[in-house]
């Protein structure tokens, strides 16, 4: 049994249950305040982890390991206040869920290279482009805050 590579795995799916933890949590806080179009993407984002999470499990389960479902990193804490910030405060915080996950995800390619473990490698790409187009979206709402004002940039996400 490649123990090692397990334990990546199991770090990569703490982390991915995390991703969904905070998601739903912006997902609801969305909708819930009307950010309709903003709601749905981070939706979206959600289903994609989650898809990430059972493929981490079932690559676990086959590789003779038992996925741990039990633990969770922190996630950013909602007040209770929906301010014009809270969009600005929601995408920086997911940024920073998306850089650990990339960063993890490459640690792991590294271990399962090192194990000759080609089909974990193949899975664990697929899962950082994937990654990689979410820090990209991310990245270009920051962005357009920047040019736009964050006021302007709500009015497009409604
Ligand atoms: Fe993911
Ligand atoms: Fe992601």
């Amino acid at each position: 049994m490649n123990k090692d590579i397990i334990k990546h795995f199991n770090k990569l799916l703490t982390n991915e249950l995390t991703s969904v933890r905070q998601y739903l949590l912006h997902f609801s806080v969305l909708k819930h305040n009307g950010i309709h179009k903003f709601a749905d993407k981070v939706q979206k984002e959600l289903t994609e982890e989650l898809e990430h999470a059972n493929e981490l499990a079932t690559r676990i389960l086959l590789l003779n390991g038992i996925p741990n479902f039990q633990d969770t990193n922190q996630i950013s804490e909602y007040h209770g206040k929906f301010t014009k910030n809270t969009v600005k405060e929601m995408l920086e915080t997911n940024l920073k869920l998306e850089v650990k996950g990339m960063q993890d995800i490459k640690e792991a390619i590294f271990v399962a290279e090192s194990e000759k473990d080609f089909v974990s490698v193949i899975l664990l790409e697929k899962l950082l482009k994937n990654e990689e187009e979410h820090f990209h979206w991310i990245n270009a709402q920051i962005n357009l805050i920047e040019i736009m004002g964050i006021e302007n940039y709500i009015k497009t996400q409604c």
